[in-house]
Formats: structure tokens, sequence, C-alpha cells
């Protein structure tokens, strides 16, 4: 539960938006030529990193918000990693329910946060990476002691812009088959912001696969797409979307406001098998 900086030298100048880029739900298989859903995910994967690179953002942070591996295996989260470094920007890894945390920490070095954290981005951000993973469940769960420390936590500095990620989503998406899966017992998690609702200036999270962007009292809860394949907004049942994969930035600026958008790309990466009825 420490706190971490940046790598050295990433620190926004205190004129300058810090630059939050969003990538999430890679889900990336053991073997590079599989597909899941039709979709090669590390192609797409690749397609999206590609696509960054060519708008050269001065990129300061990269939040990568859960299921990064569809198959947990130490080569993917490698594989994962290299591909994302190309960005030349300090990575911080939430898990998703699709991960596997003791599988991450055999290989030492990557940035995976497996308890909550605060990172300070620079003298007036910090991002609050909360754990919502439990081995063997899809939806989220908060303990507790976490939402104690997250209380402690916001308490301690509230002249600071706060973002707070974690990967399942605390809101309802009006999707049943996910909302079932979304963060559990989530009024304690609001609760819990209601006494700090003047610093807190997002929420962040992952696992729904689809561009979101909602309100909770005045609280601002975004989500991007996956990185790989789509899930279709609002629909009863399990359904994916041919819909390109992308991404989400941010602009945080040193007197409190967030800009933020999500970019696709033109085309899907692959056909994705809009028959599917699950995975
Ligand atoms: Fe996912």
């Amino acid at each position: 539960m420490a706190g971490i900086s940046p790598r050295a030298g990433t620190i926004a100048h205190n004129n300058s938006p810090y630059f939050l880029l969003q990538l999430t739900d890679a889900h990336l298989l053991k073997d590079t030529q599989h597909t899941m859903l039709g979709i090669n995910t590390t192609r797409s994967l690749e397609r999206v990193i590609e696509h960054i690179e060519q708008q050269q953002y001065a990129i300061d942070g990269i939040l990568v918000s859960g299921d990064i591996a569809q198959e947990p295996h130490v080569s993917v989260y490698e594989r994962f990693y290299r591909l994302v470094d190309r960005l030349q920007a300090p990575q911080f890894w939430l898990s998703g329910n699709h991960d596997l945390i003791a599988v991450v920490q055999a290989t030492t070095n990557l940035p995976i946060l497996n308890a909550p954290t605060c990172i300070q981005l620079n003298d007036h951000w910090r991002l609050i990476t909360l754990t919502s993973n439990r081995l063997c469940r899809i939806e989220g769960h908060l303990s507790d002691q976490d939402l104690d420390w997250l209380n402690q936590t916001l308490a301690e500095n509230p002249q600071q812009h706060t973002l707070i990620a974690l990967h399942h989503h605390p809101i309802l998406v009006q999707s049943p088959w996910l909302d079932q899966h979304s963060l559990q017992k989530a009024e304690q998690f609001w609760n819990v912001l209601q006494s700090h609702e003047a610093c807190i200036k997002g929420i962040i999270h992952g696992h729904v696969h689809q561009e979101f962007h909602a309100q909770y009292r005045d609280i601002p809860v975004w989500a991007a797409p996956s990185t790989g394949f789509q899930f279709k907004p609002q629909a009863l049942d399990f359904a994916v979307d041919d819909i390109p994969p992308g991404y989400r930035w941010f602009e945080l600026y040193a007197d409190g406001p967030v800009k933020t958008g999500v970019v696709r790309l033109n085309h899907a990466v692959g056909q994705v098998d809009l028959q599917s009825e699950g995975y």
C-alpha cells in the first residue's frame, strides 16, 4: 500500500497537463497465432500500439486496467510489457478477473499493482489504484480493509486532484450479463468517496470492453474500449461488437480539469465472431 513515484524524468512540467493513457482488456493468448472470438488479440494490441506511436503523444504514464491475459502465462505478461514499453512511459498495471497475480509476480520487474496504491503523478495529481479482483471470482470486490485505506488516503491530501482506477465497473453499464459481474456492494465504495468528493476528479475502470461515460453524483466515471474485442453496449445477453479496438487518453490539468477522449483504429483487426455466445 506504499506510494510509488513514476519513472525518473517523467514528472510533467507544472504548466503542462499530465498525459495519461488507458489501455485495457488485451486478453492475450499464449500462442500468438491463436484467436479468440475471431480476433488475434496480440495482433490487435500491436495495431493499437502502432497507432499510438504514430500520434506522437508526449505520454507521461500508462494505466493498464486489467485482463492483460486470457491465458495467464509468464510469456504473455512479458510480451504485453514489451509491446507497451515501445511507448516509453511508465506502466501501472491493475489485474483483472482473467489475470493471475502469482504468475505475473513470477517475473520480477513487471509493474503489477497487487495492493491498493497511491501513485503521485506530479505536484498536483495522484492516481489511486484499487484491487477489485479476487481469485477465481468474475465479479469485483473491495475488502473492508481496502475501503478503510482508501478513506484514509483520500483524507491525507485533500488538496490533491485525484483519479481512482479499478478493473471492475462501480456503476452499472445497463447490460445485465455484464452488470452481474460489476463491483459488488458498490454503495460501500461510493459512501467512502462521499466525504472526499471535492478532490475526486473521476473514476476509471476496465472490464466492460466498450467506451463508457457516466456520472455518479458529481463524479465522472469512464471506461475504454478493449485493445482486442468489444462487447455490444446495453446488450441483455453476451454479444460482441464489430467496432474497432482502441484506447482512452486523459489530460490532467494542474488546476483540476480533466480532458479525455476515446480513439479507435479505423478498421477492426480481424473478423470478430458475431455469433459467439460466450468465451
Ligand atoms: Fe476483459
